[in-house]
């Protein structure tokens, strides 16, 4: 285990990514938006990802230096094309500008396919938060990767496809709910598996459909499977957001014979302020978050948290006290740097 400082990360894994071919500023943007899933403590999507990228890379299954292409506009409605690049940069791209059109129409909707790894979702409803718009996102994968069971079957059929929203808070933490509609996002397994660690019970089944909590049987031969979350309900989620971000978007839904991992994404965006409101949507916000804090709690110790609190809370302490990297990511990104001569010193 080791602990780095994210001030010290971020330019190594900016230099990573420079020296593989990515000019800036995406470079940065990838570095940035990896090291900020540390630092607000969704491991899965940090720093682990970077090796895979530097492969895919490699592989033309992700490409550097994309710029969306506009396939069809209107002033509320972006479909746009993200070229296979990294999800980093052609999804901040695609927010920018469909965040510019809700900011003039009151609302838009986003439809972004044929995009890399859009890495954490909670990323583009926060940068809709800082615009002063509320959010709406569902996400889905190709089918390169399947991992999730659906309800009442034993095989992959799905992906862990995200529903993430964000809802701006005048004098407090943004309400930022993302989410993977499968009991576990795939990302913590594979964190578990490295830590050589179980995973909680209900997560996962092996191949035969037995339930399991170790990830070496998840990804063993013959694999097995993630259950969706909450059970049919969950499932029901993951099926819509196919509908949105795979169907709607053309991207596609998952299916075995994708080549790339393909993020779709579908979103809305609403601008509050736009919308007559007697009650004032700033106030009303802020009234319901007291009201639902000033619950009994379950336990003595427990604490009532809106949904994004424990990721800003996480990002204040790692930010002062470091990240904690566990050896096999570490050394991957050790690796990964010295492949590409890039020398690592923190
Ligand atoms: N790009 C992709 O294809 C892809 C696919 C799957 C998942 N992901 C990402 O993986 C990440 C992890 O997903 P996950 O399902 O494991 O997340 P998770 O189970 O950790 O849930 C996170 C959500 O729950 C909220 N939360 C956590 N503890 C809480 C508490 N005590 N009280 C109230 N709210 C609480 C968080 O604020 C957040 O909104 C997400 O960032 C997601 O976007 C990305």
């Amino acid at each position: 285990m080791i602990k780095v400082q994210a001030d010290r990360l971020i330019p190594l894994v900016q230099q990573i990514f420079s020296r593989a071919g990515c000019h800036a500023p995406e470079d940065a943007q990838i570095a940035r938006r990896l090291v900020e899933s540390n630092l607000v403590g969704h491991d899965s999507h940090g720093v682990i990802r970077v090796a895979y990228y530097i492969d895919w890379l490699k592989k033309d299954m992700v490409r550097a230096n994309q710029k969306v292409q506009t396939v069809f506009e209107t002033d509320t409605l972006a479909v746009l094309d993200g070229q296979r690049g990294f999800g980093q940069s052609v999804g901040e791209q695609a927010l920018d500008i469909a965040i510019a059109k809700a900011k003039k129409s009151a609302l838009s909707v986003l439809v972004l396919r044929n995009t890399a790894h859009l890495g954490r979702i909670g990323d583009w409803p926060q940068m809709a938060c800082e615009a002063g718009l509320c959010s709406l996102f569902f996400v889905n994968t190709s089918g390169f990767g399947l991992l999730v069971a659906p309800w009442g079957g034993i095989d992959r059929r799905l992906s862990a496809n995200p529903v993430a929203a964000g809802v701006p808070v005048r004098n407090g933490t943004d309400i930022i709910y993302d989410i993977s509609t499968s009991s576990i996002a795939e990302g913590k397994l594979k964190v578990a598996f490295n830590k050589g660690v179980d995973v909680p019970p209900g997560c996962i089944i092996d191949h035969d459909g037995n339930p399991t909590n170790d990830p070496k049987t998840f990804y063993g031969k013959p694999p097995g499977a993630i259950l969706p979350f909450g059970g049919y309900k969950g499932y029901g989620l993951g099926i819509i957001a196919e509908m949105f971000a795979g169907a709607l978007t053309g991207s596609g839904c998952s299916d075995p014979a994708a080549p790339h991992l393909i993020n779709g994404l579908f979103a809305l965006l609403i601008d509050p302020e736009r919308i007559p409101n007697d009650i004032g949507f700033g106030h009303e916000v802020e009234r319901f978050i007291t009201f639902v804090k000033q619950s009994r709690k379950a336990t003595p110790d427990s604490e009532v948290l809106m949904p994004g609190e424990i990721e800003a809370r996480t990002k204040k302490q790692r930010l002062a006290d470091g990240i904690e990297l566990d050896d096999i990511t570490w050394k991957s990104l050790c690796d990964c740097a010295q492949s590409l001569g890039v020398a690592v010193s923190i």
